[in-house]
């Protein structure tokens, strides 16, 4: 794993989307992946900037976001079809039509799941995927005793995931049960992963991830066995990093065209 410690969150953001860049600019027409929640945020924006500055061309791009709530209307302002579309499509001038989202309100979410799973595949596979994590390690919505092997499918979310997220909800009631999340199988097979985590919250996680025991207790640490995964995180959620110097050595030693910033 390729681990960039920043001083802040904002320069989290700004490495991340010129790592995303660089993987797009290498096609003509890339496949993205995308995450929600607040920690992609600034790659979006600065992605956003680079498309207004002519500096990156997303117009022939697909996508796929990694999860949808179970039980949410589409329409709602919190599914997650509503939240890429305003976080993502939109300020990106992406395609709405090549901008895919699992169908959480299928009625029959087994075949909706298994046919998202296929639509990846046909369009040739992720190029990049951002991911953020969890604070109990998820990625995508694949909760601690995730399958490594798993493919896009119904889960059950944690108490802690749902406890996480209410802030996006009036009340807890009212934070869905299920989601449909891409399977860590899934996402193993994206051709880069670019994972972020910013704050104090995500360093338990984080520092368990990258240098703990690679296990299905912290499903990102299946990361580890990825050939291309970089993990930008600022200095708070590097903080339980024992090797932090050493990630730091590594990133200055490197010859300008392999950073990012
Ligand atoms: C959410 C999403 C994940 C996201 C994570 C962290 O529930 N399903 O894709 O990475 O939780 O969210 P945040 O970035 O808001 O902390």
């Amino acid at each position: 794993m390729e681990i960039i410690i920043c001083p802040d969150a904002e320069e989290v953001g700004r490495v991340a989307a010129a790592k995303v860049a660089r993987v797009c600019a290498g096609s003509e027409a890339p496949v993205l992946g995308l995450a929600t929640g607040s920690s992609p945020l600034a790659i979006y924006a600065d992605l956003q900037r680079m498309v207004a500055e002519g500096r990156l061309d997303l117009s022939r791009a697909t996508a796929f976001a990694l999860d949808e709530y179970v039980g949410l209307d589409p329409s709602h302002p919190e599914s997650y079809r509503s939240v890429i579309h305003r976080t993502v499509t939109e300020p990106l001038s992406l395609d709405p039509a090549r901008v895919h989202v699992p169908e959480g309100s299928a009625q029959d979410l087994e075949a909706a799941a298994a046919d998202y799973d296929r639509a990846i595949r046909e369009a040739g596979g992720v190029d990049v995927q951002i991911l953020g994590i969890g604070s109990n390690g998820h990625i995508g919505f694949n909760e601690p005793t995730s399958s490594f092997a798993s493919r896009t499918r119904i889960k059950t979310l944690t108490a802690r995931t749902r406890a996480d997220n209410q802030r996006f909800f009036d009340s807890l009631d009212q934070v869905p049960t299920h989601c449909l999340t891409q399977g860590l199988g899934t996402i193993m097979e994206a051709d880069h992963v670019v994972l972020v985590a910013q704050g104090s919250a995500k360093a338990p996680a984080v520092a368990a991830s990258v240098e703990g025991p690679v296990s299905s207790m912290w499903p990102a640490s299946v990361l580890q066995h990825h050939q291309r995964a970089t993990v930008v995180v600022d200095e708070a959620a590097a903080a339980g990093l024992r090797l932090a110097d050493y990630y730091r050595e590594v990133y200055a030693g490197k010859p300008e065209w392999q950073r990012f910033a």
